[in-house]
């Protein structure tokens, strides 16, 4: 027998990023301690404001083996120092498991990085796009642009989040703004 429509169907807004009867997470700036490279200038925002910097409206219809879950993320602009707003970017605990995003509205890059050799990628992540994130590969995502970046993301149900890895070693690179545009650049070379 076939769930009812509301576990079938869920209508979202790209803009606001909201979805009825969906699992809202919210991260301000001082969730984020320790993961832009420009600490100093982080506590010094910090010491000013706490602003909202994204929320993640997530829909679970069912925990089996060969379920999916998905959520749209709505990430503001901003920076701290040259480093733009982020979120706070994680492998998952099923290290197996891949990901789906897809760009709605803004314009934003992703940061991967393979768990095992650090290689590291900027990948574009603006409306029409869809970026592959494979297995053992830590993600975040960054806002590039001016006004909030919204995407999908659909996962296997039983991936999971793991942020204890990543809070450990930080993600190696980072992106700023270089010359007025993303740059992907080692973290140990950013002055803070
Ligand atoms: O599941 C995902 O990968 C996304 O929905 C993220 O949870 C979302 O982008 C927020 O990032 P994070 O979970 O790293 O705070
Ligand atoms: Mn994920």
């Amino acid at each position: 027998m076939l769930p009812e429509l509301s576990s079938l169907l869920s209508r979202f807004d790209p803009i606001t990023g909201d979805i009825a009867g969906a699992k809202i997470v919210q991260r301000r700036l001082g969730d984020l301690r320790g993961c832009f490279a420009d600490a100093a200038a982080f506590e010094a925002t910090l010491a000013r404001k706490n602003p909202l910097l994204y929320s993640v409206a997530a829909i679970e219809p069912g925990s089996g083996a060969g379920d999916l879950h998905y959520g749209v993320g709505r990430l503001m602009p901003g920076r701290i120092g040259n480093e733009y707003f982020l979120t706070k970017g994680h492998l998952h605990s099923w290290r197996e498991a891949a990901e789906i995003y897809i760009g709605l509205t803004g314009e934003g890059m992703m940061l991967l990085e393979d768990e095992v050799s650090g290689d590291s990628r900027m990948v574009p992540l603006t409306a029409n796009q869809v970026v592959y994130v494979p297995g053992r590969t830590a993600h975040r995502t960054v806002n590039t642009g001016t006004v909030p970046l919204t995407y999908i993301g659909i996962y296997p149900a039983r991936a999971g989040h793991d942020y204890g890895a990543i809070a450990e070693k930080n993600f190696r690179c980072v992106i700023v703004e270089v010359n007025g545009a993303p740059a992907l650049v080692e973290r140990r070379n950013v002055v803070s």
